[in-house]
């Protein structure tokens, strides 16, 4: 199994973009872009600019995570911006089919996201279309909230889909992963770990980085 790391980009000072993935970039697998419209969540982020801003900083691959009430219209601009990867929260998109091979028309990988109360099988039936599955431990909109420990159970059923398909298909756990909390989503069977809080408000992001990935390989 691999074990990615992603720093979520919504807690790193947004005054020096740049700067800020420059002192992570060696120490991680992907960087995890949240783009919130205002409506899906109340909150707003960034979007297709500042993503095409920040990507001559880095050639890490940029996982956009899409808290939109229309992804449909971001797929193309993202594309143009440099995004690799789109994910789709599953609540704002209830069937993803035409949505996933629009993202993949473009050239691009595609996931599913479910918010903390939104349970496995609303997912599973596309889980076949994507390249990730993302369990929101948090609700989305905001970051440096606590970990939802009661989603572990849907991590763990979306382990038992991926690998009784013999599929390769990544589950990105997103929202409160600190040292403590990966260990137990990585018990579940996650393999791809966002972090914002933990990597970007610490004192020395790259060290940060390093004590979670030792702990995301398990040998934490
Ligand atoms: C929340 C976002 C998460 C979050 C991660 O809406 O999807 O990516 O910002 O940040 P932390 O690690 O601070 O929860
Ligand atoms: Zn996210």
């Amino acid at each position: 199994m691999r074990y990615l790391l992603a720093p979520s980009l919504l807690a790193a000072d947004f005054a020096r973009l740049g700067d800020e993935i420059s002192r992570i970039a060696s120490e991680v697998d992907l960087l995890h872009l949240d783009i919130m419209d205002g409506h899906f969540v109340p909150n707003l982020s960034f979007g297709p600019p500042v993503v095409e801003a920040i990507r001559d900083r880095t050639g890490l691959p940029f996982d956009c995570h899409l808290m939109v009430t229309n992804p449909e219209a971001l797929v193309e601009p993202l594309r143009a911006a440099g995004a690799n990867l789109i994910t789709v929260h599953i609540e704002a998109v209830p069937d993803p089919t035409s949505l996933a091979d629009t993202v993949r028309a473009a050239g691009l990988r595609f996931g599913v996201v479910l918010s903390p109360g939104t349970p496995w099988y609303a997912a599973e039936p596309f889980a076949e279309l994507c390249d990730l599955l993302v369990v929101m431990s948090v609700e989305p909109g905001f970051g440096g909230q606590d970990f939802l420990p009661e989603v572990l159970p849907k991590i763990e059923l979306a382990r038992k889909w991926v690998d009784s398909h013999g599929l390769a298909t990544d589950i990105e756990v997103d929202g409160g992963v600190t040292e403590a909390t990966a260990r137990s989503a990585r018990d579940a069977g996650a393999n791809v770990f966002v972090a914002g809080t933990s990597v970007f408000r610490s004192p020395d992001p790259a060290a940060a980085a390093r004590r979670l990935r030792d702990v995301i390989e398990g040998r934490g």
